[in-house]
C-alpha cells in the first residue's frame, strides 16, 4: 500500500532518537512506503526537537510524507499504526532499579492510555526505553482495548550483540549466525543462548566447544555489554540501540527470516515456563505484525537456571510495579 506509515517516536529528541529518525526517514523501515513520523517529547525538550526537524527536512529524504512533533501523546498518537516508545527517565546516579521503575511509571501509563485512547486499530507498539520489559507491561496494563500480543519490548540489541560476539569468536560472517536467543529481561541477567543458535547451519556451543568462554566471557559480554559502551564512549548507546528498534520493527511488521528466528520480548503464554503475563524474551518467528513463540526446543539445566534467574527479576518488577498501583 502507499498510504503512509504513520509512526510514532517518543523521545525523539534524545540520543537514540537522533540515529533513530534519521534511519526511519531514509527507508530503514518500509522500503518502499511513505512514512510519516510523530514525535513526542516532553515540553522542555520541544525545541531541541524543532532542530532534529530542521536536519529532517535538510535531508530531503523523498519517503518522508510529514512530521509532527508535540508532547501531548493523546495528539501525537492520533491513527499511528506503530509507536516505538523510546523516550525514558534515565537512571541517576545512585538511582536504584526500583526507583527507575516508579520514575517510568507514570510515563508509560500515560502514554498505554494515550494508545489505548487513539491509536490506529492495527497498532505495534515497541518499548526501547528502559527498563523496557516492564515499561512494556505497565504501558499494555493501561491499554485494555489493545490486544496483548501488540506490545513488545526491545532485546534485539542484545541478540545482535551475541550475534556480533559469536561471529568474533568463530571467525563466521554475521550472515552465517543464526537462531540465536536471547531469554529474560533486557538487563543484565539476560540469558544469550548458544545452544540453540548455529553456525553455518551447525551447533553454536560445539562450534565455540568451550564451556568455560560460554559462561565467564561470552553470556556476561553481551549482558553488560551497555555498560562498557558507557565507559567507552561516556554515554549510552544510542545508534545499535536504534538500529535495532528498527531491525526489530521490520521484523515484526514485516517478516522474520525464513528458516530463522528472531529475540523479542512479548507477554508470555507460560511458554518454557515462563509466568504468563511477563513480559520476557523469547525466540519468535514473526510475519505480517503477529509474531509466534519457537516452541519445542530442548531446555538443559544450565540453561533453565538462567532463564529462572531472569524471569525471577522480571517478577520482582512486575510486583513492584504492581504495589505502586502501575499495573
Ligand atoms: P536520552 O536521555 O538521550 O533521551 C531520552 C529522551 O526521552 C529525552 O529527550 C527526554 O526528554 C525524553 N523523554 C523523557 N520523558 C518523556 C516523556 N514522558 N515523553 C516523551 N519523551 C520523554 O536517552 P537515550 O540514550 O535516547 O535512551 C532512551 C532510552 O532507551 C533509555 O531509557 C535507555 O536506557 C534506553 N535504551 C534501551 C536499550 C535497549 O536495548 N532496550 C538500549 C539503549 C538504551
Amino acid at each position: 500500500s502507499s498510504a503512509p506509515l504513520k509512526v510514532a517516536v517518543t523521545g525523539a529528541a534524545g540520543q537514540i532518537g537522533y540515529s533513530l529518525l534519521f534511519r526511519l526517514a531514509s527507508g530503514a523501515l518500509a522500503a518502499d512506503r511513505p512514512i510519516e513520523l510523530r514525535l513526542l517529547e516532553i515540553e522542555p525538550a520541544l525545541k531541541a526537537l524543532e532542530g532534529v526537524v530542521m536536519e529532517l527536512d535538510d535531508c530531503a529524504f523523498p519517503q518522508l510524507a510529514g512530521v509532527e512533533i508535540g508532547s501531548d501523546p493523546e495528539k501525537i498518537f492520533d491513527g499511528v499504526n506503530l509507536a516505538l516508545l523510546v523516550g525514558a527517565r534515565p537512571r541517576g546516579p545512585g538511582m536504584e532499579r526500583s526507583d527507575l521503575l516508579s520514575a517510568n511509571g507514570a510515563i508509560f501509563t500515560a502514554q498505554g492510555k494515550a494508545l489505548n485512547a487513539v491509536a490506529a486499530d492495527d497498532v505495534r507498539i515497541g518499548v526501547t526505553g528502559n527498563p523496557a520489559n516492564t515499561n512494556a507491561l505497565i504501558a499494555k496494563s493501561n491499554a485494555p482495548d489493545i490486544p496483548a500480543e501488540r506490545f513488545s519490548a526491545l532485546t534485539r540489541l542484545d541478540h545482535n550483540r551475541a550475534i556480533s560476539q559469536l561471529a568474533a569468536k568463530t571467525g563466521a560472517p554475521v550472515t552465517d549466525i543464526t537462531h540465536m536467543t536471547i531469554w529474560g529481561n533486557h538487563s543484565a541477567t539476560q540469558y544469550p543462548d548458544l545452544f540453540h543458535a548455529e553456525v553455518g547451519g551447525r551447533n553454536a556451543a560445539e562450534v565455540v566447544g568451550d564451556q568455560e568462554w560460554i559462561e565467564s566471557t561470552f553470556i556476561p559480554t553481551v549482558a553488560k555489554r551497555g555498560a562498557a559502551i558507557i565507559e567507552a564512549r561516556g554515554s549510552s548507546s544510542a545508534a545499535s540501540a536504534a538500529s535495532a528498534t528498527i531491525d526489530a520493527a521490520r521484523d515484526w511488521l514485516f517478516g522474520s527470516a525464513e528458516g530463522d528466528w528472531v529475540s523479542m520480548a512479548v507477554v508470555s503464554d507460560g511458554s518454557y515456563g515462563v509466568p504468563e503475563g511477563l513480559v520476557s524474551s523469547f525466540p519468535v518467528t514473526t510475519s505480517n505484525g503477529d509474531w509466534e513463540i519457537v516452541q519445542g526446543l530442548e531446555i538443559d539445566d544450565f540453561s533453565r537456571a538462567r532463564i529462572d534467574a531472569s524471569t525471577a527479576e522480571l517478577a520482582e518488577e512486575r510486583d513492584a510495579v504492581t504495589e505502586l498501583g502501575l499495573i
